[in-house]
């Protein structure tokens, strides 16, 4: 018989250094579904929300959140350049692949996976901020708290240790976003 634990799950999903769970699937889903409320809460009734998730570390997040979200809304994505050590100017963003829909008086809520340098959205927030949204606020399931943000995340579910984490979404070299755990190798 296939062992159950969340050490051998991981093992048999290819992450054979796999040390331990660092939040599991029950916490997550609780702590998604509260954030959902918050969210849901925290909008007026006649918000447009669009739903904008940072691929990919955020593909199993954002389809869990949008589920507790009781709110019309709409969903897209944006694929962001991953940057190199150089300069940190908002400027040079590149978006590989960048949503369609207008941002003009819309909610624009960004779901990303985790804020580790914060240079991602440091250098996101200002290209976003100029499409002219209505708002613009940012959920992150993970925040390493190496940084503070300007704007800070609005909606934080879990302060993550410092260490590299997979699970959830989150790869290493593209493997294991499909641990429904996260965990550290
Ligand atoms: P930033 O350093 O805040 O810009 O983080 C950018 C991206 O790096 C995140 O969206 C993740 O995709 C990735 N990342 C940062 N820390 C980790 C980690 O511990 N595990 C997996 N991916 C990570
Ligand atoms: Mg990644």
């Amino acid at each position: 018989m296939l062992g159950t634990t969340p050490e051998s799950v991981a093992r048999r999903m290819g992450a054979e250094t796999f040390r331990r769970v660092v939040f599991s699937e029950e916490e997550l889903g609780r702590r998604t579904r509260a954030m959902g409320e918050a969210i849901t809460g925290h909008y007026p009734p006649d918000a447009r929300l669009l739903v904008l998730g940072l691929l990919k570390g955020s593909f199993i997040f954002l389809a869990d959140l949008v589920r507790t979200i009781q709110l019309p809304l709409q969903v897209d994505f944006l694929v962001a350049s991953s940057y190199g050590t150089g300069t940190l100017s908002s400027g040079d963003v590149q978006l590989l692949y960048d949503p369609t829909a207008s941002f003009e008086g819309r909610d624009v809520l960004i779901v990303e996976d985790i804020i580790d340098s914060g240079n991602t959205l440091r250098r996101l927030v200002p290209l976003l901020e100029s499409r002219g949204p209505r708002s613009l606020e940012i959920c992150a399931l993970l925040h390493k708290r190496l940084t503070t943000m300007e704007p800070e995340a609005r909606w934080i579910g879990f302060d993550c240790p410092d260490e590299f984490v997979v699970g959830y979404g989150l790869d290493h070299a593209e493997n294991f976003r499909h641990l429904p755990f996260i965990g550290s190798l």
